[in-house]
């Protein structure tokens, strides 16, 4: 007797080999989906490596073939891949005529999936993901954990990015310490996974306003987890894959490496940028930094951090530590 769980963790396989025979064998998945990776340049290997895979165009490609494996109409709907409507008996695929990609536990099983619309200008969402299941806790997984576990080991570096494209571009670059908490805000969860392999984090997110907001929300909650951080924003709009087909490896890894800042000059890069010369907004940009620091757990740590904004702006260290109390006062 197969419990649910083991039934759920079996169909995601098989949907999984599924998606990629389909990219690989079908004469519309290689039309389609694998055209459409190429127009990304991905090279096969990392098309295999990651397992990114093809649903059809008709609406029940996989349910059918489920059914017919034996699986039933009730484990389907529990797996988030079909719905049964009452009108459509056989069964509804909830991915649809768009390129696949598998999301894996930390040791490799396969939970649930992100699909992507292969043209931009449709009106539906970018990105259809996984429902909620009794195997997928979105909150619990991050993206190229599986793939990348070893070299952020290894580097004792996890880069953290926004898209399960910025992940495999990395690859694909030979950066692999990279994972993503594909869109959804980054939890503590998430931040523990990453934890088990190591304290530091550089935030590599999209330059844009988006991008910007996220940061700040993760630089908040990855202090307060005791992490060591820096963050890097692309330059023009660009994120990790579009900047990573633009230029070699080499110079990738340089500009990690060099234009990575820390929190404080960070924060206070942008904030002073928004607050140009006027007094007020100056003292909000330095509360708004002073607020992060907050976060931070260690007393000595904050202190460190403290002195820091006190050199960088000519504050005295007193007034700051007074704002950090205040601070400390409305989060708690
Ligand atoms: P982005 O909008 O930055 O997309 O969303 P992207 O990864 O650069 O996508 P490409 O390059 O156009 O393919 C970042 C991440 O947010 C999630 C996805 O995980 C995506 O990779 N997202 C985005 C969704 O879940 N749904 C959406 O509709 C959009
Ligand atoms: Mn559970
Ligand atoms: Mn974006
Ligand atoms: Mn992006
Ligand atoms: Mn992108």
């Amino acid at each position: 007797q197969q419990t649910d769980k083991e039934l759920l963790y079996k169909i995601h396989e098989v949907a999984n080999d599924f998606f990629q025979n389909q990219l690989f064998e079908s004469e519309e998945g290689k039309a389609v989906g694998y055209s459409y990776f190429k127009e990304r340049e991905l090279r096969d290997e990392i098309i295999r490596k990651f397992q990114l895979g093809y649903s059809p165009e008709q609406r029940n490609a996989f349910t059918e073939y489920a059914l017919n494996k034996g699986y039933s109409k009730e484990i389907l709907e529990k797996s988030g891949l079909s719905v049964f409507p009452e009108s459509v008996p056989n069964g509804v695929d909830r991915f649809r005529e768009r390129v696949i990609f598998p999301i894996h536990s930390f040791s490799g099983r396969v939970l649930g999936f992100g699909a992507r619309i292969l043209k931009s200008n449709v009106k539906t969402a970018k990105y259809l993901n996984s429902p909620e299941t009794e195997i997928y806790h979105k909150s619990n997984v991050l993206y190229g954990l599986n793939q990348s576990k070893q070299a952020i080991s290894k580097n004792n570096l996890c880069l953290l990015v926004e898209g399960y494209m910025d992940v495999i571009a990395l690859h694909q670059a030979g950066i692999e310490n990279v994972v993503s908490s594909s869109g959804t805000a980054l939890t503590v969860e998430q931040i523990k996974l990453i934890k088990r392999l190591t304290e530091n984090v550089t935030i590599l997110f999209d330059g844009d306003a988006a991008g910007i907001k996220a940061s700040f929300r993760s630089i908040d909650m990855l202090l307060s987890e005791s992490m060591n951080i820096r963050i890097l924003l692309f330059p023009d709009g660009d994120d990790p894959d579009s900047f990573s087909r633009k230029h070699p490896q080499e110079f990738v890894e340089n500009f990690i490496k060099n234009e990575a800042k820390d929190f404080i000059d960070f924060k206070a890069e942008i904030l002073l940028k928004e607050a140009g010369e006027d007094p007020i907004k100056k003292a909000e940009a330095i509360r708004d930094i002073v607020k992060s620091v907050a976060f931070v757990r260690n007393a000595l740590k904050q202190e460190v951090y403290l002195k820091e904004i006190s050199n960088r702006f000519g504050l005295s260290e007193q007034s700051l530590f007074n704002e950090l109390n205040v601070q400390k006062q409305i989060k708690n």
